[in-house]
């Protein structure tokens, strides 16, 4: 039996893992393990409940408003010590967090093979997303296996010279999660108007705080205002420089609803109920164009290109006018909106958890 430990920390990781954690459990030859550093407490909570996910080690390590130097700091700390008594054949960790970056390097430390699971994702801008691209950049360095989610992070891999045998293209995960999630109960849990649109926004990233994330509220409550028949739905992230920004700003327009952040069935309710979503996160600009939902980025750099290029999704940066001026275009010109309506899936078919297993099966089988 190889021993293959699991990690995640955050919820995008938790979301994108559950279905490599799940397909591993029915190989004979895996003793899965899997490994929270919980990094998010409540927001990984809530996902490996709904994927019936069970860490068998979690570091609760989370902090309010945690510094990036602190907690990997301690993260190493802990880590020390369950590669120690854990002892795994191979470690898996997902995505480019604070997590993947420093348990990479622990394992590296520990002489320990790593397989990265959305590997090759890449702006080529160390400064965004922050601190993002540096830790995927290490992560990818440390990594013996690479699962690159499309051809175009495979190239991205190749120019950094890793060896293509080392490199396989499997889709992204969170393809394979939205999949398993269509049969389940989808309810939002908010009292919407189904008589009226909504425009669902989600927004966390490091890069903006300040400035840039005020821009982004005041341009989606000159949305607000503009737009009475329009409903906004908000699920704000808990990191406080977002969440309070967001509250000041936001809080006293009728037709915009500020909530807590939606549990993942619920969530992907809310996006199947969206006429627009606007967005910084990378899972769901992966999500949104397979279900045929025009995606506004509120970022000025992404690292996927994929959906772009399809004209699905369009980068407005946290920048007024442009937030202002392209969702305006999207609510009043229905010829814009159904181009950017198709529904194509660059991220996946659903089957990437297989090819990911396939690999790990040849070398330890
Ligand atoms: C982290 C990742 C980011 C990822 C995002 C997904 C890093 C540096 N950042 O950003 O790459 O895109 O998660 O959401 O790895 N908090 C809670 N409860 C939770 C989760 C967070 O209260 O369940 C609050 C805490 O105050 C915490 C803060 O949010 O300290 C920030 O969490 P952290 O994981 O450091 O950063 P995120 O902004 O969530
Ligand atoms: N998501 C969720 N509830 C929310 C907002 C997002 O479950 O209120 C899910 C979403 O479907 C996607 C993932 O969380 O799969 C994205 O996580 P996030 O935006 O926090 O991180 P990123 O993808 O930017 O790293």
């Amino acid at each position: 039996m190889a021993k293959v430990l699991c990690v995640m920390g955050t919820r995008p990781e938790a979301i994108k893992m559950a279905p490599v954690i799940l397909a591993l459990k029915k190989e004979p030859w895996a003793q899965v393990r899997v490994l929270a550093t919980a990094q998010h407490r409540q927001m990984l909570d809530q996902v490996n409940q709904f994927f019936g996910v069970a860490p068998d080690i979690d570091l609760d390590i989370m902090q309010p408003n945690q510094a990036l130097t602190t907690l990997t700091a301690r993260l190493l700390l802990d880590l020390d010590d369950v590669l120690q008594s854990e002892a795994p054949d191979a470690v898996l960790v997902q995505g480019d967090t604070t997590t993947v970056m420093t348990v990479a390097l622990a394992c590296f430390y520990h002489r320990i093979p790593i397989g990265h699971v959305e590997a090759g994702l890449r702006t080529w801008d160390m400064q965004n997303p922050f601190p993002e691209e540096a830790n995927r950049v290490l992560a990818g360095k440390l990594a013996r296996w690479h699962f690159a989610p499309t051809q175009q992070s495979r190239n991205n891999l190749l120019k950094e010279g890793i060896a293509d045998r080392d490199i396989t293209v499997t889709g992204n995960t969170v393809i394979d999660a939205l999949l398993m999630s269509a049969s389940r109960e989808l309810e939002i849990g908010v009292d919407l108007d189904p008589a009226r649109r909504l425009v669902l926004v989600t927004s966390h990233r490091r890069e903006n705080f300040g400035e840039p994330f005020r821009n982004v509220c005041r341009a989606l409550r000159a949305l607000a205002q503009a737009n009475a028949g329009v409903q906004f739905l908000y699920p704000v992230h808990p990191n406080p420089n977002i969440k309070g920004v967001a509250h000041e700003l936001l809080a006293d327009l009728d037709n915009f609803i500020l909530c807590e952040p939606l549990d993942y069935a619920p969530f992907i309710g809310a996006m199947k109920r969206a006429h627009i979503i606007l967005t910084d996160s990378g899972g769901v600009q992966e999500e949104a164009p397979a279900l045929g939902k025009p995606v506004l980025v509120l970022r000025d750099e992404t690292e996927r290109p994929e959906a772009v290029e399809q004209g699905v999704v369009k980068l407005v940066g946290p920048h007024f006018d442009a937030i202002v001026q392209e969702t305006q275009r999207l609510l009043d010109d229905e010829q814009t909106y159904r181009a950017m309506a198709r529904g194509v899936s660059p991220y996946g078919d659903g089957h990437a958890a297989e090819r990911i297993v396939g690999i790990l099966r040849e070398h330890f089988a």
